[in-house]
């Protein structure tokens, strides 16, 4: 298997790329090609040309969960392409897709309020837009969706570790109100290698440690590598050296995070984890 990062935050050493507040793999598996998630802009198609990809040979396109940093480039990806691949999206996606950050806690959450105190995080196309399109729509409705005998999809994560809270600026709208956004759309890819798990994700809005535990739990394996967004960019110093030394004693052997990490989380992850790298813009691992 092979997973390149076509776009992210941070660009390491490949200046010759584009790199964005956002993220974007190409994951390349014997049993099919998956693009994960297309970055803020569409800057990842030209991304994927340099790195040598051909986005053409897509054949499972998924959205981690339905924020414009994730699902930004899949207008500008199936207008420019003539592709089809299968559409895997959690049953929630759509539903939950109009997504707010407040900027005011102390503002109300219903429309008595101003709008100013709420900005726009959600995607730019609806369901119809990928029906027109002609994909086909696989909605993720269990805890677990198989894509092939060795590749998975996850999602209803247990929420055990109480210090993996909701972050209370996250909402959705629905009706008339803003709404705690329990992130009951974000899905997760696993791929399971000789070595053990790999486990791809997006923001982990509903908490790192609570994804990958409901991961080792219902599939009883070991998790070999974990790759993508942490969301610890809004954890505080106690919450970080937590999820730092519960990794550590899952003995994970390939920690390549970013994206929503933050600079804070990737500092003690330098300092504390032997396995730790910055997962950047235009890494390749073959696993
Ligand atoms: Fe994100
Ligand atoms: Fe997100």
């Amino acid at each position: 298997m092979k997973i390149t990062t076509i776009i992210e935050n941070s660009l390491g050493d490949n200046k010759e790329l584009h790199n964005e507040h956002g993220l974007s793999f190409f994951i390349e598996t014997p049993e099919g090609n998956i693009l994960f998630d297309t970055g803020r802009t569409g800057d990842f198609i030209e991304n994927a040309k340099a790195l040598g990809i051909d986005l053409k040979k897509t054949d499972f396109l998924m959205l981690s969960h339905a924020h414009y940093d994730h699902c930004g480039g899949v207008r500008r990806f199936l207008e420019d392409f003539d592709v089809h691949p299968e559409f895997y999206v959690s049953e929630n996606f759509f539903s939950n897709s109009d997504k707010y950050r407040s900027l005011d806690e102390n503002k109300k959450s219903d429309f008595s309020a101003d709008d100013v105190a709420y900005r726009y995080i959600g995607i730019d196309f609806n369901e119809n837009f990928i029906k027109e399109k002609k994909l086909n729509i696989n909605y993720v409705d269990k805890d677990m969706v198989k894509l092939g005998e060795k590749v998975y999809i996850f999602t209803n994560f247990e929420r055990t570790y109480d210090f993996e809270g909701l972050n209370p600026n996250m909402k959705f709208k629905k009706e008339n109100e803003y709404l705690l956004d329990r992130f009951e759309d974000e899905i997760t890819l696993v791929v399971d290698t000789d070595k053990g798990l790999v486990i791809l994700l997006g923001c982990s809005h509903p908490g790192l440690l609570n994804i990958i535990d409901t991961i080792a739990k219902r599939t009883g394996k070991n998790i070999y590598g974990i790759i993508g967004g942490t969301h610890l960019v809004e954890a505080d110093e106690e919450r970080i050296d937590k999820t730092i030394e519960k990794l550590k004693e899952k003995n994970i052997k390939i920690i390549g995070v970013s994206h929503c990490t933050g600079e804070k989380a990737v500092q003690s992850f330098k300092e504390k984890c032997d396995d730790f790298f910055v997962n950047c813009t235009g890494t390749i691992l073959e696993v």
